[in-house]
């Protein structure tokens, strides 16, 4: 597992009518990773954005897009993200469908593959995945909408994780409800990296806060 704390703001909380602007913010900072929530309205009570809209930003940022696919089925649509420049695509393990098969197409098309749970679904689900990923994803809110608060209950997990994976070298991802203030508590526990959205885009100044994060 890479020791250097990764930061990932989550454009959901982006301002969307300036998207672009907003990319090239980030590209111009020194977040590590790019985080992008797709969602389907139906895999949780919120729409997004397509394929098209991720492959529009690509041109701006040589950054990573780390792709959050909280869509239900989910199959079909890995391609298409791929194609439009997604570099890590992360799944949900309460998916209909066949997890492994998800991650056969995303290795076979050279990108990172990522699995993500619920704050309802337990840690222990992901033992069967470890040979198989890049990065874990532990949600420390309800999917579905930025600026939430941090569930605490969480980080017991963030900690069983760590212990899960042992050496392997899989990033531990936290998502939901992150700031300042409880980023040092997520670090201690385990994640590597840190997922932001609200704390980021409600401040003036994104590197100075993605600083703040980073620096616990
Ligand atoms: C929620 C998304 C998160 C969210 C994080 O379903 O997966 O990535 O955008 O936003 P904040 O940091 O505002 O909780
Ligand atoms: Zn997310």
């Amino acid at each position: 597992m890479d020791e250097q704390i990764k930061i990932a703001p989550s454009i959901l909380s982006a301002d969307f009518s300036i998207l672009r602007d907003e990319i090239k913010a980030l590209d111009a900072s020194n977040c590590e990773y790019i985080h992008i929530d797709i969602m389907d309205g139906h895999f949780v009570p919120n729409i997004t954005i397509g394929p098209d809209v991720v492959k529009s930003l690509r041109g701006y940022t040589k950054k990573t897009f780390d792709v959050h696919l909280m869509i239900d089925p989910v199959e079909k649509f890995l391609v298409p993200f791929i194609d439009a420049g997604s570099d890590i695509i992360t799944i949900h393990h309460e998916i209909s469908e066949n997890v492994f098969q998800c991650f056969e197409t995303i290795k076979n098309n050279n990108k990172k593959v990522g699995i993500s749970i619920k704050p309802s679904t337990p840690v222990d689900v992901l033992s069967k995945y470890l040979e198989h990923i890049d990065l874990i994803l532990i949600m420390t809110v309800e999917p579905g909408f930025g600026g939430q608060e941090l569930m605490n209950d969480q980080i017991e997990k963030i900690k069983k994780t760590k212990e899960l994976i042992g050496n392997r070298a899989i990033d531990i991802e936290v998502d939901g409800g992150i700031n300042t203030k409880n980023a040092k508590i997520l670090v201690d526990a385990g994640a590597n990296v840190l997922v932001s959205g609200s704390t980021i885009f409600k401040s003036k100044n994104y590197q100075k806060t993605i600083n703040e994060l980073r620096n616990l």
